[in-house]
């Protein structure tokens, strides 16, 4: 059984994707700094999976720490690397910290990967190094354009150290997974999102209003050039991204023919939604209705972003099974269920 290390495996991603490689077969360990995760995540991956990943809380910018874990891990064939922080304003409001908490740590694993010849390594990048592309839908082929963010700026940065690794190590195989917007959760409702404090992003925001937890959703822009006038992002259920990674690592490990590679797939369905649909979808889904105002746009905020899908589709075999409604109806369980 391959045992492979999940750093940031408490995660939203990363609890869905231990569960996924877990179902594989996969052996895992998870590191975690518990700073934007709980440990009650690892009871749900238990009830569903039945297994205990090993689980040891680890801050990644804490290299003596990084090198001890990994010399005492042995057997380690690979590293899916989610841990990071994500919240896009925070970075603009606290670039050094973005900095820090993302590419130190990143080059911590690296190393030792390098001096473990681990040969297997996934990278959680994002479709934001795309910025508003010219051409809709969204190539893996597409310019990278200068980071709106700090946050975009260490994903950017991130492949760009993956890859002169990948030039000059003799053999690691690296794919960074450029996510849309990774939305929903188990359907079990054993494990969701579990955003701190007022979220930032859209679904999180729509349940917790639904809930009655916030009073009304803000919708930022109804005059963007699009066909109902608010913007338009490509909502990924978490469980296909999930198996996204599955589907990476086994071609990465079937890969190891000597050398190095680096590739890069879209992770998205490939179909764009606006924000008053996903609005209607989720009210159709819950049967409630939203309160909600459209307010001004949000600064930074692109037009239009959903993924060309046909690179991943060809070359790893994964497609989007769940439907925006099938992410909607279990973010809101899993809403729910955390509320009750
Ligand atoms: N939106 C609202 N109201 C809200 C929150 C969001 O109208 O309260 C709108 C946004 O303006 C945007 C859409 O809903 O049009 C989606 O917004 P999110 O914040 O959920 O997602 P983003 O597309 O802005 O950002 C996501 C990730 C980032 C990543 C980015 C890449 O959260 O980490 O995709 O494009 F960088």
């Amino acid at each position: 059984m391959k045992k492979i290390l999940v750093t940031g495996g408490l995660g939203f991603i990363g609890s869905h994707t231990v569960v996924e490689l877990q179902n594989e077969g996969f052996e895992v360990v998870i590191i975690d700094d518990l700073s934007n995760s709980s440990v009650t995540v690892l009871d749900g991956i238990v009830s569903i999976t039945g297994i205990k990943p090993e689980f040891i809380k680890l801050d990644l910018k804490d290299k003596p720490a990084v090198i001890n874990f990994f010399n005492t891990h042995q057997n380690i064939a690979g590293v899916i690397h989610f841990a990071a922080s994500k919240a896009v304003g925070e970075s603009v409001e606290n670039p050094l910290l973005y900095y820090e908490n993302n590419i130190t740590t990143l080059i911590y694993v690296l190393q030792a990967l390098e001096k473990h010849k681990i040969p297997n390594f996934i990278f959680s990048s994002s479709c934001t190094v795309y910025g508003q592309a010219d051409e809709l839908p969204i190539t893996e082929n597409a310019p990278i354009k200068k980071a709106e963010s700090p946050y975009g700026n260490t994903k950017q940065i991130g492949e760009e150290i993956i890859q002169d690794v990948c030039k000059i190590s003799e053999n690691l195989n690296a794919i960074a997974l450029r996510y849309f917007n990774p939305v929903g959760a188990h359907p079990s409702t054993k494990i969701g999102e579990l955003p701190i404090g007022t979220p930032q992003n859209l679904v999180p925001y729509i349940t917790q209003t639904a809930i009655g937890l916030r009073e009304q959703l803000s919708v930022f822009g109804d005059d963007y050039n699009t066909p109902d006038g608010t913007a338009i992002r490509d909502y990924i259920h978490v469980v296909d991204l999930a198996k996204a990674h599955v589907a990476a690592l086994q071609r990465l490990i079937a890969n190891h023919s000597g050398g190095s590679t680096y590739e890069t797939f879209n992770i998205g369905t490939g179909t764009g939604s606006s924000v008053l649909e996903v609005i209607q979808s989720f009210e159709k889904v819950s049967g409630k209705k939203l309160n909600y105002k459209i307010v001004g746009k949000r600064e930074g905020d692109i037009t239009a972003a959903y993924a060309h899908t046909r690179k991943v589709n060809d070359i790893l075999g994964w497609k989007a099974q769940l439907t925006l409604e099938d992410a909607m109806r279990d973010a809101w369980k899993w809403e729910q269920k955390i509320r009750s």
